[in-house]
């Protein structure tokens, strides 16, 4: 399959927009990160999306809107809460959970009862989907388990040959997903932390938004979160704090071991005879750059050590998927 480069102009709206209306797949930008698109009411269409990404199955997808009709379109209800979250929150970089619509196939939501909606901020998602005039289910176009895609030359080298068409739309801005935010409990759950804070949603819903964590034995009601993700081929090692002492010993002890090293870092140490990338110092510049910066040094180099030191709210969704990066090898 030859994947056509798209250009995000209204000529290109209207091919992507056909490719989509005939059950291909198209990746598109939002500000978080690039999305895997297909006709979210095709069933046929979204099973090519498990297929392109070697997703497993009983994972489910978010289903993107441009306009806040579409959203009550796809859910069967929408509670008071859910209403507020809408108005205030949408378009944004949060994805809400409500009850589905028989218009989504089961396919979408791995047969749950509950389906994923997103209206992203960015502009030109939002005209894609609009030109589509159908919802577009997305997951991330990335390959299943490798770090996400925050530019289309990052879909291009995990999507190439797999999927119709790539959108060339613009550098995601925040870099790390969607805030997933469960409001089919009484409670309204935080499922995966993004840059759209606990807090900020506390504030419009008035309740105490819980945060679901898997660790403290709860269940995972979210079935993302139980695999392998944002991991690159090499090796990753994690810190989160900025012990110099620790971090040039591990580098050096990897170095003995012939690998060829480099520290990711948010911090301006100077670390002796190191190979050094800075991701910049503030949470917002590091969630921007992480995902890229992890895809090109994994091309450079054959260990990673991130060190990231941050104690803010936001720091706790970055170190969410840098955690997930090292596959849990915190140093
Ligand atoms: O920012 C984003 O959210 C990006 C862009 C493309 O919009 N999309 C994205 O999709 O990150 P994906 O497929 O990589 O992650 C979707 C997450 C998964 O953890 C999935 O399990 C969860 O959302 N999810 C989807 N539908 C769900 C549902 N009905 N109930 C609970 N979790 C759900
Ligand atoms: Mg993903």
């Amino acid at each position: 399959m030859i994947t056509k480069l798209i250009q995000p102009t209204a000529e290109g709206y209207n091919i992507a927009s056909q490719l989509i209306n005939s059950g291909e797949l198209v990746a598109f930008p939002t500000e978080t990160v690039y999305g895997l698109g297909a006709d979210a009411t095709n069933a046929e269409a979204v099973a090519k999306t498990f297929v392109a990404k070697g997703r497993p199955s009983d994972n489910p997808l978010i289903v993107h809107v441009s306009n806040a009709e579409q959203i009550y379109a796809v859910a069967r209800t929408v509670s008071p809460m859910a209403k507020l979250v809408i108005d205030k929150l949408m378009p944004g970089s949060i994805t809400i959970v409500l009850p589905k619509s028989s218009i989504i196939p089961s396919i979408v939501t791995a047969g749950l009862d509950s389906v994923a909606i997103r209206m992203p901020l960015s502009v030109q998602a939002r005209q894609f989907i609009d030109k589509c005039g159908v919802p577009i289910s997305a997951p991330s176009a990335n390959t299943s388990t490798k770090p996400s895609p925050t530019t289309y030359s990052h879909v291009l080298e995990d999507m190439q040959g797999k999927i119709s068409g790539i959108i060339v739309g613009e550098d995601c801005q925040v870099g790390i997903e969607s805030t997933v935010l469960d409001l089919t409990t009484d409670t309204p759950t935080i499922l995966r932390p993004g840059i759209v804070t606990a807090s900020q949603i506390q504030q419009v819903v008035g309740v105490e938004v819980a945060r679901h964590v898997s660790s403290s034995g709860r269940v995972v009601n979210s079935p993302g979160v139980k695999y392998k993700h944002y991991a690159p081929s090499c090796p990753v090692a994690l810190s989160l704090d900025d012990d110099i002492d620790k971090i040039t010993t591990h580098y050096n002890s990897v170095v003995a071991m012939g690998h060829h090293a480099v520290i990711v870092t948010n911090t301006n140490s100077q670390y002796a005879n190191c190979n050094v990338v800075r991701l910049g110092c503030s949470d917002n510049e590091v969630a921007h750059n992480m995902f890229g910066t992890v895809r090109q040094c994994d091309k450079q180099y054959n260990y990673i050590i991130i060190v990231y030191n941050s104690h803010t709210e936001l720091a706790n969704s970055i170190i969410n998927r840098l955690s997930k990066t090292a596959g849990g090898n915190i140093i």
